[in-house]
């Protein structure tokens, strides 16, 4: 190295030192290339491939946050609280696509909803309108916080399965909205919660396990809500009510179908799930056999909504409507436990000891 600072001799060691690399000076500075730069790379190891064709089995916490398919330095801190590390544990090979479905599908409250649409019918159909609300937004909120405390728990590296649970959370929080705003419409107060309908609901927050979470909110719970909110689509009195309830059935399906996809996945590589999925369904029926499940609040809300009107002609219709839906619920689950390898009997047994809250 030639140069005309004065300070060079000084300068230029040091700056090597700091790079990794050596000077020799007898008379003539040489640079001497180190191997630091070499070395820094030498134990990192190159976190799976981009796509989800890159996906390991176990991913370490040593990777912590790295793009999956990077290479890691090693040394890093490792991730504290994805203990769902395991492919097995959250996977289903339809995640990607589910999640650009769910992109797609996005919609905005404001305008994906006519909010001056007209409402005709009397004011104790209203009344019905506003309980079946209420009820509803505490179910969304249940479904919101129930994936949104799992994201943090997934590995990054199982990334389109924690793009999927953040998606699903901003689609809960629309239908908190919605539900809200028509409920708000009549101008009246809020309906009512029971106490019962809020017991089931915690014990879906309470479940630990990501997999028998997604069974009980999502096979279970929510594939009865796809039943329950094509029902108010279909007998909802006024278009906003059958609006709002179509906007969040099409979110719901892509969340059943997420459930079911990774828990088909998960049963077929590891039968024995099945006597938990089977313990979880009788513990939370367990659990809640001293509660009195939906409030009869709700049921007559539903039976009065159907009927869209007070002859006792209609009310006897909204009631015969509203023992249809129950029965297509539990049609509904029995024909998903089915996919996930129950016997006609045990699906039939278990669907039968579901929640009576629905959710
Ligand atoms: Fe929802
Ligand atoms: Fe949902």
């Amino acid at each position: 190295m030639r140069g005309r600072d004065p300070n060079l001799k000084v300068h230029l060691p040091a700056w090597a030192r700091a790079h990794g690399h050596a000077v020799i000076d007898d008379g003539v500075l040489t640079l001497v290339r180190g191997e630091a730069d070499d070395a820094r790379w030498r134990g990192a190891i190159r976190a799976g491939g981009p796509g989800p064709a890159g996906i390991v089995d176990r991913a370490p916490a040593t990777w912590g946050l790295a793009a999956r398919g990077a290479l890691v330095e090693a040394g890093g801190p490792p991730l504290r609280h994805a203990d769902l590390d395991r492919r097995d544990a959250v996977w289903a090979d339809i995640a990607p696509k589910l999640y650009a479905q769910a992109l797609a599908g996005q919609w905005d409250p404001a305008t994906a909803v006519d909010w001056t649409a007209p409402r005709d019918h009397d004011a104790g159909v209203e009344a019905a309108v506003v309980q079946v609300m209420t009820y509803l937004v505490e179910n969304e909120q249940a479904a919101l916080v129930v994936p949104t405390r799992f994201i943090a728990r997934v590995h990054p590296h199982f990334r389109e399965v924690v793009q999927l649970l953040a998606v699903q959370a901003a689609d809960e929080a629309r239908h908190v909205e919605v539900f809200t705003r028509r409920a708000e419409l009549s101008g009246a107060p809020l309906g009512t919660s029971g106490a019962g309908g809020r017991a089931s609901l915690q014990t879906l927050l309470d479940e630990g396990d990501f997999s028998l979470a997604a069974f009980l909110l999502s096979v279970l719970g929510e594939g009865s809500f796809l039943d329950l909110l094509s029902f108010l689509e279909r007998h909802g009195p006024d278009p906003v009510t059958r609006r709002v309830a179509h906007l969040a059935l099409t979110d719901e399906a892509r969340h059943v179908a997420f459930g079911v996809a990774h828990l088909e996945h998960r049963t077929a590589t590891e039968p024995k799930l099945r006597g938990r999925l089977r313990g979880a369904v009788e513990h939370r029926h367990d659990v809640l056999a001293s509660t009195a499940g939906l409030h009869a609040g709700v049921y007559d809300a539903l039976v009065v909504l159907a009927a869209g009107s007070w002859t006792p002609a209609a009310i006897a219709d909204g009631w015969d409507r509203v023992q249809g839906l129950v029965a297509e619920m539990d049609e509904g689950r029995r024909r998903r436990l089915a996919r996930l390898g129950f016997s006609p009997g045990e699906a039939a047994e278990l669907s039968a000891l579901h929640t009576r809250n629905f959710m």
